[in-house]
């Protein structure tokens, strides 16, 4: 029988997901598909049923559904537990189990890249949805997670959150300060940059060997990468992330290694088109 499998989210016209698995399905002869459909966080409850009725053996859920679908799953991940929301739903004979491949899907791209998180101070710029799932996947690795944030508030209940669970976390201010030289790792998950706007920060003082990371993924190089570049950083945009989430799915749905090189030729290929683009 068919596997049926897609990404719900509203809006999702453009999203690459399912780009990136049908041409993994096809290229290991794979009988699967992979559909988007718009989903409104009234509708979710409705359309889950009617997946689990359809026999979908799963789904990734995208903006604005992250959390919205967590009173339809039985049975949460612990990683999804902690991030308080689900991209990757599984499901088992009328059970939904509910993943959050988001924050694993960062550190395993930086792991195939050669980055060692274990010690590491790791700075994350904003403090929304991607920064939580990112933050809360990395209490695994003893990072010390300082948070910048332009609404200090957001910043204070993420860090809140990741005390909760004994992480050792700092707030420090949205601007270019002393922190950029103690940080190994610097992540951008701020919307900052998405339609070429400037950076607020200049980043003046980061140390060369600061590994900088921006999530963005539809510009090659936003002016925050750019800025980080000409310190000499190594930088990525959020391609390596957007890949890894994909194939963490994949390997919870077909419990088998994901075709990287395929999903990533995939989504270049389709980046290369210029078309606006969400997970
Ligand atoms: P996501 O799920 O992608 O993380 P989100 O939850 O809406 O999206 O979070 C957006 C993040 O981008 C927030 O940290 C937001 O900062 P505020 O908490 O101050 O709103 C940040 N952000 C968006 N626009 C920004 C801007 N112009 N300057 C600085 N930060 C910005």
């Amino acid at each position: 029988m068919k596997k049926r499998f897609a990404v719900l989210g509203c809006p999702i016209e453009h999203s690459l997901s399912p780009d990136m698995h049908n041409s993994g399905y096809q290229a290991l002869g794979i009988d699967a598909s992979y559909e988007k459909i718009c989903v409104t966080p009234s509708q979710i409850k409705k359309i889950s049923k009617e997946l689990k009725r359809k026999q979908y053996r799963g789904w990734n859920v995208t903006f604005p559904l992250k959390e919205a679908i967590l009173p339809e799953i039985d049975i949460l991940s612990p990683e999804a537990e902690r991030a308080g929301a689900v991209n990757t739903i599984l499901h088992q004979e009328g059970i939904l189990k509910g993943f959050n491949t988001d924050g694993q899907g960062f550190i395993r791209f930086l792991e195939e890249e050669g980055f060692t998180f274990q010690g590491k101070t790791v700075t994350v710029l904003g403090a929304g949805g991607a920064a939580k799932a990112i933050c809360t996947a990395l209490l695994d690795y003893e990072c010390k997670i300082l948070i910048a944030n332009r609404t200090v508030s957001k910043a204070v209940s993420l860090a809140d959150l990741l005390f909760k669970f004994g992480g050792e976390t700092e707030i420090v201010p949205f601007e270019d300060s002393d922190w950029l030289k103690k940080t190994d790792l610097l992540v951008n998950t701020t919307s900052v940059g998405m339609e070429g706007e400037d950076f607020p920060l200049t980043l003046q003082g980061i140390s060369r060997e600061t590994i900088v990371v921006d999530l963005i993924y539809r510009t090659r190089e936003t002016p925050f990468l750019t800025k980080a570049r000409n310190y000499g950083c190594q930088t990525y945009n959020g391609l390596g992330m957007l890949l890894y989430q994909g194939a963490l799915a994949w390997e919870i749905w077909l419990e088998e290694q994901a075709p990287l090189a395929v999903m990533k030729e995939a989504l270049l290929l389709v980046l290369a088109g210029g078309e606006n683009v969400e997970t």
